[in-house]
């Protein structure tokens, strides 16, 4: 095969109050809206992947965690009922999703060649995590697309930000070379927050938006930099200042999902299109896209 490619990378963050506050059909909870800006960044988003012919949606979630290497889902579906454990007033959500397991055992087999240890989720009662739900939900409601879903190794826990950046790195190799050897059209999306500093207790009315705003200035200053960096394409200097950034803004950029991302996109230059930012419980949240299609030659 080959000439496959990725024509789009997104940040792509996953609060399930944005679920909650879009009242589908799959979600038990109903709400009265908020957290407005983000919801309307997502809106942007899928008009602007509505532009570019996909086949399928690689995601990488930092709420699937694995110790033991990289895993992927590796049935064609999986359904079931996923319950946020911290937030089960507001995310209660029936699933039944489609993997696209050719290229996922292509991932998985360019990550061993690699040297990655990899293994793939065959156990059909496997509860698929919130965070791959929520930003598959928000980037297609309609699940019209078959995913590939990869864990997050914790390498940061076990050993640093450094040692996880270089793990990540070769991970996001893996994926674009198995995704070019498959001759599909990928988006690829990491689903995290920037800083995830969060309040500890909840308005009564959740989506009370009097109560919605950044736990500190130093989350917000951390937020537009990493924000800054991105929109200019100074990818290399964001992967440099990711140790810090993700020890003092505690970021969810710990799961590895965006250092992968910047990877499997080859070290953009070119400027991303940031759709939204918002606060969700104080954590600071980016709708960003790099949409490399716009870079390829011959693409349209
Ligand atoms: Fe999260």
């Amino acid at each position: 095969m080959g000439g496959g490619r990725i024509v789009a990378g997104c940040l792509a963050p996953h609060p399930p109050h944005l679920v909650y506050a879009e009242n589908p059909p799959q979600n038990e909870p109903s709400s009265e809206g908020g957290w407005e800006q983000l919801r309307w960044g997502y809106d942007r988003l899928r008009a602007s992947l509505a532009e570019v012919d996909h086949d399928v949606v690689v995601i990488l979630s930092p709420h699937w965690q694995t110790y033991v290497g990289t895993h992927l889902l590796g049935l064609e579906q999986f359904e079931g009922f996923s319950v946020d454990p911290v937030f089960p007033n507001l995310f209660r959500y029936t699933y039944d999703l489609t993997i696209d397991l050719d290229l996922a055992e292509g991932i998985h087999a360019e990550a061993l060649a690699a040297g990655l240890d990899a293994h793939m989720m065959r156990n059909p009662d496997f509860r698929v995590d919130y965070g791959t739900i929520t930003t598959a939900h928000l980037t297609d409601p309609e699940w019209s697309k078959p995913l590939v879903v990869i864990s997050s190794n914790r390498s940061r826990h076990y050993y640093s930000v450094e040692v996880m950046q270089e793990m990540m790195a070769e991970l996001g190799r893996a994926t674009k070379k198995a995704i070019e050897a498959s001759g599909k059209r990928a988006v690829v999306l990491a689903s995290n927050s920037l800083s995830h500093r969060h309040f500890t207790t909840e308005p009564e009315v959740p989506e009370d938006m009097s109560h919605e705003h950044i736990t500190s200035h130093a989350m917000h200053l951390w937020d537009m930099r990493i924000i800054d960096h991105m929109v200019n394409g100074r990818t290399k200097q964001l992967l440099d200042e990711m140790p810090e950034f993700t020890d003092q803004a505690i970021a969810e950029t710990d799961g590895g999902a965006l250092t992968w991302l910047l990877h499997a996109l080859d070290l953009p230059e070119y400027k991303a299109t940031l759709h939204g930012y918002g606060t969700v419980i104080g954590t600071g949240n980016a709708v960003v896209e790099w949409p490399a299609w716009r870079h390829q030659e011959g693409s349209a």
